[in-house]
C-alpha cells in the first residue's frame, strides 16, 4: 500500500502547485487585460482544489489516520518565476494537465487498479477525467486568442464532486462524476 500512498502525496503536491500557479496566471490575465482568462484560470485553481481534498479523503481512509500535510512543497519564489505573458502561460497550464492526464495520472491509476485500491483509483480516475477537460478549454481559450478573437463572457461552474468545469447551459447530471447539476459551483 505504500505505492498508493505515495502516489497520493505526490498527486497532492502537485494539485497545491498548480493550484497556487493558476492564481498567479489569473492575476496576470487581469494585468494582460485579459479578464476571461483570468476567470478561466480562477476556475481550474478552485477545480485542482477540490482534487485536493478528495487526495486528502482518500490518503486518510487509506492510511487509518489523520495525516500531517508536511509533503506539501510550495516554492512560491520558482512558481512566480515560471509566470510569462497570458497566452504562454495558457500553454504551459495546457502542457501541464497534459502531462497529469496521459503520465502522472495514467501510472496511479495502472498502480491503484493493480493493488485493487477502488479508492484510490475513484479520485486519480475523477482527477484525470477533469484535468482532460482543463486542457480542452485552455485549447480553446488559446486558438481564440491566437486568432485575435474576443473571448465571450460565459458563466462558469466548478463542480464540487470531481472538479469539472462546465459553462452556460450546465448539463442536468456532471458528465464525469454522475452527480447532479445542484452540486457545481458557481464562479
Ligand atoms: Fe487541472
Ligand atoms: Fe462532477
Amino acid at each position: 500500500m505504500s505505492l498508493i500512498i505515495d502516489n497520493l502525496k505526490t498527486a497532492i503536491n502537485g494539485e497545491s502547485n498548480a493550484k497556487r500557479r493558476y492564481e498567479l496566471y489569473a492575476e496576470k490575465a487581469v494585468k494582460d487585460n485579459l479578464p476571461e482568462v483570468a476567470r478561466l484560470f480562477k476556475a481550474i485553481s478552485i477545480a485542482e482544489g477540490v482534487h485536493i481534498k478528495n487526495h486528502l479523503r482518500a490518503l486518510s481512509v487509506i492510511s487509518g489516520s489523520d495525516i500531517s500535510d508536511n509533503f506539501i512543497k510550495i516554492n512560491e519564489n520558482e512558481l512566480k518565476n515560471q509566470i510569462k505573458d497570458t497566452k504562454t502561460n495558457l500553454m504551459d497550464a495546457i502542457s501541464g494537465e497534459t502531462y497529469e492526464v496521459k503520465k502522472m495520472y495514467k501510472e496511479f491509476l495502472k498502480n491503484s487498479k493493480k493493488i485493487g485500491n477502488d479508492i484510490a483509483e475513484l479520485t486519480f480516475s475523477l482527477a484525470r477525467k477533469a484535468e482532460r477537460i482543463h486542457a480542452k478549454i485552455c485549447s480553446k481559450y488559446l486558438k481564440l486568442l491566437e486568432n485575435n478573437k474576443r473571448i465571450e463572457f460565459k458563466e462558469i461552474y466548478i463542480c464540487s464532486i470531481c472538479g469539472n468545469i462546465e459553462f452556460e447551459p450546465l448539463p442536468m447530471i456532471c458528465p464525469i462524476c454522475d452527480h447532479d447539476q445542484k452540486f457545481f459551483m458557481k464562479l
